[in-house]
């Protein structure tokens, strides 16, 4: 299967059709957490599409693909992000940057053009950390930004270890851990994505350049209580732990309010989980994000504080554990410069803009320059099927990342 048809719009529709039905479910919402069936098609897609292009593929220790225009080595132009989803998430988040990028190689060969340096189009692992928690666990994993050790052990919501999840798919988790030499040969990295906010909406421009990535981080907030019958036992005998976490979830609000951030809790669960019983325990799921990570922390800190009052108020234990810390990323001026001119130069216009959303090109900053382009979504909505950018300005987006790499060879 070769990609290139003549008609760019042709092409961007049979890969976009290609990956839609994978991991759809009768919601629309999609659910490619990682090392699952859908991750999987989702990689298989990846090689195919490779392959049609008469790329080089291959998969690292962490699971990571990569499509190589070019002989690997030192200064190689990287682009691409993530095929994998959140639980129910929409279809542009990750898959819009890895299609633009196959479709920009593409565009640039055909344009006449050399991989002089190699360019490649890469998949990172585990993006969203939908499974086990710990977002961007691919591009960490290999800038040595968590020990695998940790993250190995990692449980899904089934029990399933993330060790056992590679080795059920056929990968060793051996493998995972730094791989300093793929790193010194990434020259530049450039992730598209699709914008996961309205300002470009509201500045009415199709791609945007990002300025930054905010520090953010997830922390579980457990609260052990006892469990009891909901019909029988006195309101003053009960240890509810559903009550203190309730307290924890307003006070993520208030926090954030007052801190200039955002927190949100998304996920509870409680065991056992009946109608008609106390919970015996009781856990909560805080995401919080700031323009500093001394804001972010903070937040942290005053709804810990909140959790433990309302625990000791209603005799419930409560025990607070961070899963995941991204420091965010101001992303290189010059670079940025670049990208804009290009992009500029292109398109006619372009938006500068922060995000509020975590990307594998915040945890690549830290060790190579990165850079993202961001295309306008018109419900402004993500994580979510309402998620959604139109074909036009899709391909705008495909004509930008080609103008950026072609401005960085
Ligand atoms: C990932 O998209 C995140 O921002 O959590
Ligand atoms: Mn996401
Ligand atoms: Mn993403």
């Amino acid at each position: 299967m070769v990609v290139s048809s003549g008609s760019w719009r042709a092409d961007f529709e049979r890969l976009w059709e290609q990956l839609a039905p994978i991991g759809r479910s009768a919601s629309g919402g999609y659910y490619r957490l990682a090392w699952t069936e859908a991750d999987l098609a989702c990689r298989e897609w990846f090689v195919a599409t490779a392959a049609g292009l008469g790329l080089e593929v291959e998969e690292d220790g962490n699971g990571n693909q990569w499509a190589w225009w070019g002989t690997p080595g030192p200064g190689a132009l990287v682009t691409g992000s993530h095929l994998d989803s959140v639980p129910g998430g929409g279809a542009y988040d990750g898959p819009l940057g890895v299609v633009s990028a196959f479709l920009a190689v593409d565009r640039l060969r055909a344009a006449g053009a050399r991989p002089e340096p190699a360019v490649a189009v890469v998949n990172f692992t585990d993006e969203e950390g939908g499974r086990f928690g710990l977002a961007c666990a691919g591009s960490r994993l290999m800038t040595a930004s968590i020990p695998p050790e940790r993250l190995l052990a990692r449980r899904d919501p089934d029990g399933v270890t993330l060790a056992d999840a590679m080795a059920r798919a056929g990968r060793d988790p051996a493998a995972c851990g730094p791989d300093d030499a793929r790193v010194a040969r990434i020259g530049t990295f450039v992730e598209l994505h699709v914008e996961q906010g309205r300002q470009l909406v509201d500045l009415d421009v199709p791609v945007g350049v990002a300025t930054a990535v905010w520090p953010h981080g997830r922390w579980r907030v457990d609260f052990a209580g006892r469990g009891d019958h909901a019909g029988t036992t006195r309101l003053a005998d009960r240890r509810d732990p559903v009550l203190p976490l309730a307290h924890t979830v307003i006070a993520a609000r208030r926090a954030a309010m007052e801190r200039d951030a955002v927190a949100t809790v998304g996920r509870l669960a409680t065991v056992p989980g009946a109608t008609n019983a106390i919970a015996s325990r009781a856990t909560a799921w805080l995401d919080a994000r700031a323009g500093t990570a001394e804001a972010a922390r903070r937040v942290v800190a005053d709804v810990e504080a909140a959790a433990r009052r309302a625990g000791a108020h209603h005799h419930v234990e409560v025990s607070l554990e961070e899963e995941s810390w991204s420091g965010g990323a101001d992303f290189d001026l010059g670079l940025r410069a670049r990208l804009a001119a290009a992009v500029k130069d292109r398109l006619g216009t372009v938006a500068e803009l922060p995000t509020g959303a975590g990307h594998d090109a915040a945890i690549l900053a830290a060790r190579v320059p990165s850079a993202m382009l961001f295309v306008r979504n018109p419900t402004g909505t993500s994580h979510d099927p309402a998620e959604h950018a139109e074909l036009d300005d899709c391909l705008a987006g495909v004509d930008a990342l080609t103008a950026v790499l072609e401005a960085l060879r």
